[in-house]
């Protein structure tokens, strides 16, 4: 059995930059149309000159793959003149929380309406998107779910500012979707298959590590049922994270999990598995093209039931279900 799947998307991706994204940078073109870039490098991405820069190293590295780097900006109290000229080079402006997560020093202490106002009004008003890391820094298990009242005023005050909740992980992020209009969401593949006891329930597993961490098995099921159906407000973003081995398995492991290279594979086979792989293409690319108004390059990545082995390495990168077996695999990449 055979599927197309035209103009793959990956609405949150991580590509880091030096040797890392020399490494990995065509594993992700390959298969997909464009990804929206995370802007948490090394400096983080705050200005033309590093948005650019980044944007060349991207674009040459996948040179030949009809790749659209879709880029970030760090977000920071940035004034409208700065942001009308940029506002050509971005899709969306990313929010962190300060220290919430791998490079995130620099974002925000607090995230208050009235100090964040100049800003997201300017966004409004000239159509960037605000893509939000919405965690609290209470305790691990409840921090995106003590976000949501966060997520509510930002929307409430600024509705017509699309608001994009990254990588939601529990059934009140899924809940508060329908709440507001400008609100959407993200969903990676592993909060769609694993929760914290596969992480943490028998010998740990630090390549399952990531920020959010995975939850219960109803949070699961309310991303799940979001995904599965296709729901026109959520979007697949991976949130592919590598992070060298000795960085993942050791002590003091990195947050992040590497799945750009079995991400589409991984999606059909559990759509299939759950019949629904008539909605594979509206949740990895219909639903983000609406969402973000973008018209990718024609590209169509056809996928077969066959059994693909994960390398148990990509570099020194160690990918999720490394030395496992997925039932699907890519069996050709048109452009
Ligand atoms: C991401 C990373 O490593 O950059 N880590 C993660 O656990 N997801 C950052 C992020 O998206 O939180
Ligand atoms: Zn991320």
């Amino acid at each position: 059995m055979k599927i197309v799947i035209n103009e793959p998307l990956d609405m949150h991706l991580h590509l880091r930059d030096k040797e890392m994204l020399d490494a990995i940078a065509k594993l992700s073109s390959f298969a997909f149309s464009g990804g929206v870039i995370m802007p948490n490098t090394v400096p983080p991405i705050t200005t033309k000159e590093l948005l650019l820069d980044y944007k060349i190293k991207i674009l040459n590295l996948t040179v030949g793959d009809q790749f659209e780097p879709y880029m970030t900006l760090f977000f920071q109290n940035y004034d409208y003149d700065f942001l009308n000229s940029i506002k050509g080079l971005i899709k969306s402006i990313k929010l962190y929380p300060a220290g919430i997560t791998t490079n995130s020093d620099g974002g925000v202490d607090r995230i208050d309406v009235e100090s964040l106002r100049p800003t997201l009004e300017a966004m409004s008003e000239l159509g960037i998107i605000l893509s939000i890391h919405g965690e609290s820094n209470g305790f691990v298990m409840d921090r995106e779910k003590d976000f949501i009242s966060t997520y509510s005023r930002l929307a409430e005050a600024f509705p017509k500012l699309k608001i994009v909740m990254e990588h939601i992980t529990t059934k009140e992020a899924a809940k508060i979707l329908d709440k507001y209009k400008n609100l959407y969401a993200t969903i990676t593949l592993h909060h769609l298959l694993i929760t914290l006891d596969d992480v943490a329930g028998g010998m740990l597993q630090p390549h399952l590590f990531c920020k959010p961490i995975a939850k219960r098995d109803e949070d699961r099921d309310a991303l799940l049922n979001l995904a599965l159906n296709a729901h026109p407000k959520v979007m697949f973003g991976s949130d592919s994270a590598p992070h060298p081995q000795n960085k993942k398995e050791s002590c003091g492991c990195a947050a992040g999990i590497f799945t750009a290279p079995i991400a589409l594979q991984k999606l059909a086979e559990l759509f299939d598995d759950n019949n629904r792989l008539d909605n594979l293409e509206k949740f990895v690319s219909n639903n983000a093209k609406n969402i973000y108004n973008i018209t990718p390059t024609t590209k169509k990545v056809i996928l077969e039931k066959a059994d693909f082995i994960v390398p148990k390495k990509y570099g020194n990168v160690v990918p999720m279900y490394a030395g496992e077996i997925i039932k699907w695999s890519i069996c050709e990449v048109i452009i």
